[in-house]
Parts: structure tokens; C-alpha cells; sequence
């Protein structure tokens, strides 16, 4: 029997991956082949809030925009919350708004599942560990186990077949000056989105067999650098695994090439910089923009480089 309140509400924060998540071992329970390491963007997330409907059926809210039931992401939200409610007959409101600027061209299902997931240990009083909420959270949106965290998270793959060893870790470390900066190439809808690329890729790719040890090698060295707070490291490892990724993704036929035009003079900007002694490295996800990885210092310069370059910082102390 469930207790339930008037309503709930929780924040999850977006994060960005320097060890990618690509490949599903189960697609059912979003198990990954490979470990991940993200960094978590501070304020920037979604706020969900849950409450009893009195329309008689579920409503699902996104900045403040009614979605019509049968839409995709209404339809994961509503069997996403029935992990939750069961077989009890609780028609509910799911209001999310996400306060990522809509021109970073970030992807929110990361921030989206894991505030869900917080704001249904709310409402339901499940009072449910950490890793429970990481795993349930993994099974909105595989990224979204590391959202449950801030900071470094790992997310362990596990072994189990049925996933409870799968799960974000937080890796305690604080590092004060490292700075995000979102390149906005393009915001509009992704061509195919990051489960059918996964499953490209893996029905495909040939190269898509390196991926995993790759994974495995910048994972450790991505400790390592998180642990001796080299940046360089830390930087280039990101760097490193993201092209390794998008080099299996561009093996895959159809081949899938997510990279624009001016993603590719991004990069180039960021090689040249580079060479000129400037400390910036980059990250993709399956999108066009870059995620630039630099320190404070050269917060200045690079926003002078990089035209309307919104900058995070994970750590800074408000
Ligand atoms: O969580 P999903 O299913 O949206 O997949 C995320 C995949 C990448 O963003 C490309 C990598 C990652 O680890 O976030």
C-alpha cells in the first residue's frame, strides 16, 4: 500500500559525459556494454513536480506546455511513472521544466528521468537509497542514473542480469576552476536519436568492437586524472573517448554522421587553440554542439573565440 502526499516536487542536474555511454547489453532495462563517467552542470536541469490530477488521467506538463498523451516523451513519462503507481488507480500531473537555455542544444531526458524518479520517492514516500532512485532513473534514460548526483558520478555497468548493481556512483572530487562551455552549432531535433544510434552502431559497425576496452582504458585514465586534478589529462581523455565514439557511430551504415559543417570548424578552432599553447579540449554527445572542458582562467579568451559560448561551472560555490 502506497501513502501518497498533496504533491512533490525535486531538480535533477543535466551532466555531460568525459567517458561516454554507447551500447546497450539490454535494451529493455537500459543496461550499457561499457562504464561512464560524467560531470553534473550544477544548477542546470529540470524541476519536476507531481501531483494528483483532477481531470481523472494522467497530464504531462513540459515548460508549462501541455503534451498530448500519445506524443513520445508524454508516453515514457506516463510508463515511466506506472513503475511507481502499479496497479493503483492514481491518475497524476507531471509538470517538468527544464532551465537548460534552450540554445545550449543540451539534452534534458538526463535531468528529466532523474528529477522524475526524485520527485516519485516523494510523492510516494518511498524514501528509496540512492542507488535504487541511479537504477530506477537508468531505466527512463540510461544518463539519467548519473543525474541523481552532482559532481563526478560513475555509472557502473554491473553484472547482473537484472541491473541493481548498475548505477551511479559520485566520485568526491571538487575542482573549482573547471569551467563547461556549451557551443551551440545547432538546437534543432536530433536526426536519430541516441537509442537507435546505440542500436546502429552495434547492428553495424565492425569498429564498434574496440569500443568497449576504449571505454574501459579512458575510464581509468579519467580517475587517474580526477585524482592528481591534471587537467590536461582529464581533458584530452574526454576528448579522445568522444572521437572514438563518433568514429563508430560514422562506421555504422547508414552511416551516422551527427557533426555539422560548423561542428567541424569547432573542433578545428579548438586544435588551433590548442597549438598555441591554450589548455581547451571538447566533448560531443549524439549532436552537432560541442561541450568545451577549460579552466577559469581563460574563461575571457575563450568566450572572445567562441561567439555566445554559455559557460558552466560545476563547482563554483554561490
Ligand atoms: O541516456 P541516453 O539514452 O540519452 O544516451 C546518452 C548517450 C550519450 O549522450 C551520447 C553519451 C552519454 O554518456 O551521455
Amino acid at each position: 500500500h502506497l501513502v501518497f502526499g498533496e504533491q512533490a516536487e525535486a531538480f535533477a542536474p543535466s551532466n555531460i559525459a568525459l567517458c561516454k555511454y554507447w551500447g546497450k547489453r539490454d535494451k529493455v532495462l537500459n543496461l550499457p556494454v561499457n562504464s561512464s563517467l560524467s560531470v553534473s552542470l550544477a544548477h542546470l536541469g529540470s524541476h519536476t513536480q507531481i501531483r494528483p490530477s483532477s481531470s481523472g488521467k494522467d497530464e504531462v506538463f513540459l515548460n508549462g506546455k501541455s503534451l498530448p498523451l500519445e506524443q513520445a516523451f508524454a508516453k515514457k513519462v506516463v510508463s515511466f511513472v506506472d513503475l511507481f503507481r502499479r496497479d493503483q488507480v492514481l491518475p497524476l500531473v507531471v509538470d517538468t521544466r527544464n532551465n537548460i537555455p534552450t540554445a545550449a542544444g543540451l539534452a534534458s531526458s538526463a535531468s528529466g528521468f532523474a528529477a522524475l524518479t526524485l520527485a516519485l520517492n516523494r510523492f510516494f514516500s518511498l524514501d528509496l537509497e540512492d542507488t535504487v532512485l541511479s537504477v530506477f532513473a537508468r531505466m527512463g534514460s540510461g544518463s539519467a542514473s548519473r543525474s541523481i548526483y552532482s559532481g563526478f558520478v560513475e555509472w557502473q555497468m554491473g553484472q547482473q542480469a537484472d541491473g541493481m548493481d548498475s548505477h551511479g556512483i559520485p566520485i568526491p572530487v571538487f575542482w573549482p576552476d573547471l569551467c563547461i562551455g556549451l557551443v551551440k552549432v545547432s538546437t534543432g531535433q536530433k536526426a536519430v536519436d541516441s537509442r537507435s544510434g546505440m542500436q546502429r552502431t552495434i547492428d553495424t559497425a565492425h569498429l564498434y568492437g574496440s569500443w568497449p576496452a576504449q571505454a574501459a582504458g579512458d575510464l581509468e585514465k579519467l580517475h587517474a586524472a580526477l585524482q592528481s586534478q591534471d587537467f590536461e589529462a582529464l581533458g584530452a581523455t574526454a576528448e579522445h573517448n568522444a572521437m572514438s565514439m563518433h568514429a563508430t557511430m560514422i562506421a555504422s551504415w547508414p552511416p551516422l554522421v551527427y557533426w555539422k559543417p560548423e561542428s567541424l570548424m569547432a573542433m578545428q578552432k579548438v586544435w588551433q587553440l590548442r597549438e598555441a599553447g591554450i589548455p581547451v579540449y571538447f566533448t560531443m554527445d549524439a549532436g552537432p554542439n560541442l561541450k568545451l572542458l577549460f579552466q577559469q582562467k581563460h574563461q575571457a579568451l575563450l568566450e572572445a573565440e567562441f561567439s555566445g559560448l554559455e559557460v558552466v561551472t560545476p563547482f563554483a560555490v554561490d
